[in-house]
């Protein structure tokens, strides 16, 4: 059967037909929304590779959280920025290092809000890659993994409610796992980066967390993106080490691969809506060449249809009041 008895228009001529058979949707709850804490900073400042994103003190970070959670979302991912790094990255472990701080804070503040970090060691070592150097200067692994450890540990004592690792590290979710239990944390789940491609998408992110690497590139660790057949391995690694949600990252150019991940795994899916993205939707709309509010929601929702369950993303308290608007 086809033209004309089939006129898949019919479907789409009545705007309350379209919505009583659309599949997919995006709820705040559903959001993460990153947050960049600045130690020994004054006062807030815009980022400027990233319009509409701060760095933000300890003592003011729970103003964007309680901004967000009157929106509905409630959480939230940490990023420090130290004042001071270290050759091998171990300040990163300090309980009172700027994202512990922060923490508490919060955990003051806005007692409800859900607390993730960012466990990686870019932004705590002197030369910004996101594990220790061997004598060669090539990133070396196994000793990476105890130092990821103890920082996700730090983040863990002082109140976080998932630890979410970037690193790369072959390893580095057991060695999480395994220490978290040892220490009496074995409700706290871990997020893992799993399937965290070497992109240039996160080029303002780097910015804000002021983690580029001082010599050479991620691409030693992070997955390179003209290959895909390595993707299901390490998300099938990350769960096998005790990972509770595996994430793929960045999203909408990585869409296949989240669809591929969502076919062959039951847990939660989180997928990042990554600095580069978000940035390029802000200045195309700043130029009047796209509608942001669309734009935005209709990669968030391509990214749900492609089978993301979490989606971390910079406009997640900016969509949530969309969607706000919206059911009003
Ligand atoms: C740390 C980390 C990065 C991002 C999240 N965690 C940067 C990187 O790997 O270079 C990128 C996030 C973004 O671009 O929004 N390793």
């Amino acid at each position: 059967m086809s033209f004309p008895v089939q006129r898949p228009r019919r479907l789409r001529q009545d705007s309350r037909l379209r919505k009583m058979i659309r599949q997919i949707s995006v709820e705040p709850q559903q959001l993460i929304y990153p947050l960049f804490v600045v130690e020994g900073l004054e006062k807030t400042r815009e980022i400027s590779a990233m319009p509409g994103q701060m760095h933000w003190p300890v003592s003011q970070i729970h103003e964007p959280v309680a901004a967000a959670m009157k929106n509905g979302v409630e959480a939230f991912i940490l990023f420090g920025v130290p004042s001071a790094k270290n050759s091998d990255g171990s300040c990163a472990a300090r309980p009172d290092s700027v994202v512990c701080e922060a923490i508490r804070n919060i955990r003051q503040h806005c007692p409800e809000a859900y607390i993730i970090t960012d466990v990686c060691l870019c932004a705590y070592t002197t030369h910004g890659h996101c594990g220790v150097l061997d004598a060669s200067g090539c990133v070396d692994n196994d000793p990476s993994l105890s130092l990821l450890a103890n920082m996700a540990l730090a983040h863990v004592k002082a109140g976080a409610d998932m630890v979410a690792p970037s690193d790369m590290m072959d390893g580095r979710v057991g060695a999480i796992r395994k220490l978290l239990d040892a220490e009496g944390f074995s409700q706290v789940p871990i997020m893992a980066y799993s399937a965290k491609y070497a992109s240039s998408f996160y080029g303002p992110f780097r910015e804000a967390a002021g983690s580029a690497p001082g010599k050479g590139d991620r691409r030693g660790y992070q997955m390179d993106f003209a290959v895909s057949r390595d993707a299901m391995t390490e998300l099938q690694l990350d769960l096998e080490e005790g990972a509770d949600i595996l994430m793929v990252k960045p999203g909408i150019a990585y869409l296949d691969i989240l669809a591929e991940a969502r076919r062959q795994f039951s847990c939660p899916l989180a997928v990042y809506q990554v600095s580069g993205e978000y940035s390029m939707i802000k200045a195309a709309a700043e130029k009047g060449w796209v509608n942001e509010r669309q734009v935005a929601l209709e990669s968030l929702i391509a990214m749900r249809r492609a089978g993301a369950d979490l989606i971390l993303t910079y406009f997640a308290p900016q969509v949530a009041g969309w969607l706000r608007e919206e059911k009003n």
